[in-house]
């Protein structure tokens, strides 16, 4: 969007410089074989919908499932709920980012399930957002839903731009791996977060998040802000992993026989994958 305007520019003024005398230089004939050189190697090259992304990512544009995991889970089930999962939304998919952190992947699962981090690790990216109270807890086979309430106190709050005030917003454990946000935005859209977290080590993971949306903003403008608030985010929570890094086994266990509703999928994940962090 940006390229061809600049290049119709820079043509017309070399043009421009051309016809202004009677005579072409030596310097403007440079100019415009290097413009020509541009513009054609701008049309050939440029990137097309859905192509792979460079190498050093593992999620596609259009939000396939990492391809990176250990081989010791390409025939897990769970993978196959994630996929599915990304399949059923794909049409609206608009961001992916794959980070790999120094962490056990546990960490980022209970990281991601703490619905009260989002009021205190996130005060800045989220402008003091609340939550107000679970509505809804259900359990599925692999996971589980809970809804609740969030509220954006302050009138200046960036989020307003394309949601109310109050809305409920469901948190959804598909599977091992795989958590999604969704949150509902003006006139009956929603934006979608959704989360993969796969283990490399012990304490190694891969993070992926893919963002997918039906609102209708302009596609690169919705990539560049949906880049900048994950990565903002994910600078937050940083000093939050690392923390939980320490006693992520103690916590999961201390969480075990808790009945507040906010801690609802934690129990949900303890009660499903207990063997995943009760090692020796
Ligand atoms: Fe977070």
């Amino acid at each position: 969007m940006l390229g061809t305007p600049v290049f119709v520019m820079g043509g017309l003024s070399q043009a421009i410089a051309v016809y202004a005398d009677s005579y072409v230089t030596f310097k403007e004939a440079t100019h415009l074989v290097a413009l020509l050189l541009l513009v054609v190697g701008w049309i050939c090259l440029k990137p097309e919908e859905g192509q792979e992304q460079d190498g050093q990512n593992s999620t596609s544009t259009n939000g396939e499932v990492s391809s990176s995991y250990p081989q010791n889970l390409a025939n897990c089930p769970h993978l196959e709920i994630t996929r599915k999962r990304m399949q059923e939304i794909k049409d609206y998919h608009v961001i992916s980012q794959t980070h790999v952190l120094p962490y056990s992947y546990l960490c980022q699962i209970y990281h991601l399930l703490n619905l009260k981090h989002l009021e205190t690790v996130h005060n800045l990216s989220l402008s003091n957002l609340r939550i107000v109270g679970v509505s809804q807890a259900s359990a599925t086979e692999t996971g589980g839903c809970i809804k609740f309430q969030t509220v954006l106190d302050s009138p200046f709050n960036v989020l307003r731009m394309w949601r109310q005030p109050v809305v409920e917003v469901e948190l959804t454990l598909h599977s091992r791996y795989t958590v999604e946000l969704s949150i509902p935005a003006y006139a009956g859209k929603r934006m979608i977060v959704l989360f993969n977290s796969f283990p490399i080590e012990e304490n190694l993971h891969e993070l992926s998040i893919n963002i997918y949306t039906d609102l209708r903003w302009p596609r690169p403008v919705m990539q560049f802000c949906l880049h900048l608030a994950s990565l903002m985010t994910l600078y937050e929570d940083l000093p939050y992993l690392k923390n939980i890094s320490k006693n992520v086994e103690h916590l999961f266990r201390s969480n075990r026989n808790i009945n507040h509703e906010a801690m609802w999928l934690i129990k949900r994940f303890i009660d499903l994958y207990s063997s995943e962090y009760e090692v020796a």
